[in-house]
């Protein structure tokens, strides 16, 4: 029995294949999704995804074993492809016997899909654009998240309105696809799964929620801030193809400016090659992420937030946040 029946229905495929009672996942984010809020969300019924983000190995192992320590349900791993130990990092994943993992930040390399299926686990990937999506589709991938630029982090150039009505006529009847970007109130959530989709992926909304560990600044920051404060990073170089970032402007954003004319510099000076220009503005923002999250600078560190931001008005424990947004998806279906 479940209270949300209409949705229920239309999420059943996204339920089945996560293993969890509603197909809403919480989007993996550095420093913010580790155990604690990790686990709260699949005891919520949710599907928790560890950010791995820059993590080693062994890092990685303690947060899964923490996170298992939390909870019983199923959850997921979220790696970063262009992360200089992949393989090893799969195989922690692969020695703890984690169910789901996501490939995040570019192609999967070669082999990796395959030693992620080798021990069982499913893999979820995400595309930029449709011919990526089937292409990745056919070589492995179990499930697709499709994100749109109202998101926060790492973004792409087009919204989910579009990619959704792009992808899921294409993709929705032999394929699970999640929608993620942009989503604050259950309406959304229905009027995505309508057009096919079998669950979401938020992150925003989720950031500040009780069992988030991150700073009470960062939690301020996001409460007082509206959906135009959440902008997306310019990029200085068209050389350095800097991958767009969604976050609250403060004085951490125009230090990013600065740092993209001294890694073009380093480009210049041929003191580094394109891939390594790459991973120095990645671990520019892990570092900025990690001081606004876990320090509480807001001022200089990095504010990443989607434009759902707006939506956050104080913290709420993570049940009451899938409630509410399981509940409006419900009457909105309800009223149709
Ligand atoms: C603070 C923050 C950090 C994030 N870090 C990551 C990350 O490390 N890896 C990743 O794949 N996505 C990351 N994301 C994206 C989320 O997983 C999720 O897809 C996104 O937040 C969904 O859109 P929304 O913010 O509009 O809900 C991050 C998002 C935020 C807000």
């Amino acid at each position: 029995m479940t209270d949300f029946p209409k949705s229920a229905a239309l999420m059943q495929r996204g339920t089945n294949f996560l293993g969890c009672k509603h197909a809403i996942l919480c989007g993996a984010m550095s420093w913010v999704s580790e155990r604690n809020l990790v686990s709260a969300i699949s005891n919520a019924g949710g599907f928790g995804v560890i950010a791995c983000g820059a993590m080693t190995p062994d890092l990685l192992d303690t947060e899964i074993a923490e996170t298992k320590a939390r909870t019983d349900k199923p959850f997921g791993v979220n790696l970063i492809t262009m992360h200089p130990q992949l393989f090893d990092l799969i195989a922690v994943c692969k020695r703890h016997g984690v169910t789901h993992v996501v490939l995040a930040g570019g192609i999967p390399p070669k082999g990796s899909v395959e030693a992620i299926k080798d021990f069982g686990a499913k893999v979820i990937v995400f595309a930029p654009t449709l011919a990526l999506a089937k292409k990745l589709l056919r070589s492995g991938g179990d499930a697709l998240v499709i994100e749109g630029m109202e998101a926060g982090g790492h973004i792409g150039p087009v919204s989910t309105s579009v990619l959704a009505q792009e992808f899921l006529p294409e993709l929705s009847e032999d394929h699970l696809v999640f929608v993620a970007g942009g989503i604050g109130r259950g309406e959304a959530i229905a009027g995505y799964l309508e057009m096919g989709a079998v669950g979401v992926q938020l992150g925003t909304r989720f950031a500040c929620a009780s069992e988030s560990i991150a700073h009470p600044n960062f939690k301020k920051a996001f409460f007082r801030a509206k959906a135009r404060d959440a902008e997306a990073s310019v990029q200085v170089d068209p050389r350095l193809p800097v991958i767009p970032v969604r976050a609250l402007k403060n004085k951490g954003t125009e230090e990013f400016t600065a740092k993209q004319i001294e890694v073009a510099g380093n480009l210049d000076r041929e003191e580094v090659d394109m891939g390594e220009a790459q991973l120095q503005i990645e671990h520019y923002w892990a570092g900025a992420l990690r001081r606004a999250v876990i320090d509480g600078d807001v001022e200089n560190g990095s504010l990443m937030a989607g434009q759902s931001v707006g939506m956050v008005k104080q913290e709420e424990p993570v049940a009451d946040i899938i409630q509410q947004l399981m509940r409006e998806s419900e009457e909105a279906l309800a009223r149709r």
